[in-house]
């Protein structure tokens, strides 16, 4: 890729920005200044912006503690969105939320840059379990647990076999490979409960960080970012 285009690429500035950057000479290439935009970078270059490393990974992936009252979409305007706590650096990389929560849901959100691997980890084909914490108005019984497993029916469509496990009178853990528009809050209403609270703790191989706090975010590391692409039938190599 060309330096210029990499440099804006990875959130820099502007393409134009970056070739002046780059004809100051503040840019250089496996240890040598490079005064020239259109230069291409090799794939395993070590690019310095000013005698400090870059990290040059093209797709990034984040993990974001979703607070709730605020909207999982890139913008609106009435409403704070998952976007407006990350730094503007990841909107300009192109990082988009994979999937949604609901305003009020709490919990694991993934962003990637990846839109093909963003695709697979919410289509139901790949199985990639996301698992939720719900607290429901009534108490859960052994008949919820079993309507889960075969699939609750909805008005429009009947969901996938999801596993559904009480871990207190009135807190399930449901583990479901489908992701349709208030999903787990419907599969409790069709079951007569409300659900009061709902969180999300882990979505495929990749668990909330328990350090994290609502609001927080932080780059996946290479590990759960392997681990991740392997849940989702790919590679990130
Ligand atoms: N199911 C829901 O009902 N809401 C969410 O936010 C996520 C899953």
């Amino acid at each position: 890729m060309r330096l210029d285009k990499l440099l804006s690429n990875l959130g820099v500035s502007s393409r134009s920005a970056c070739r002046d950057l780059i004809r100051k000479g503040r840019v250089s290439v496996n240890g040598s200044v490079c005064r020239d935009g259109a230069f291409h970078v090799p794939d395993d270059a070590e690019v310095a912006l000013d005698g400090k490393k870059m990290d040059t990974r093209v797709e990034r992936h984040l993990m974001l503690y979703k607070p709730a009252g605020c909207l999982t979409a890139a913008e609106d305007k009435s409403s704070k969105t998952v976007m407006d706590l990350l730094p503007n650096q990841y909107r300009t990389l192109g990082c988009m939320p994979v999937g949604r929560l609901d305003k009020d849901t709490t919990g694991l959100l993934i962003l990637t840059t990846d839109g093909d691997l963003a695709h697979r980890l919410i289509t139901p084909r790949y199985h990639v379990d996301k698992v939720y914490f719900a607290r429901v108005d009534e108490p859960l019984t052994k008949e919820d647990e079993t309507a889960f497993s075969q699939g609750i029916e909805l008005k429009d469509f009947t969901c996938m076999p999801a596993r559904l496990e009480r871990v207190e009178d009135t807190l399930g853990k449901v583990t479901v490979q489908e992701g349709k528009y208030h999903q787990v809050k419907r599969m409790f209403g069709a079951r007569g409960k409300r659900v009061l609270q709902l969180h999300r703790a882990s979505f495929g191989t990749l668990v909330l960080d328990e350090q994290m706090q609502p609001g927080d975010f932080r780059e996946l590391t290479e590990k759960e970012t392997t681990a991740l692409y392997r849940a989702a039938g790919k590679t990130n190599e």
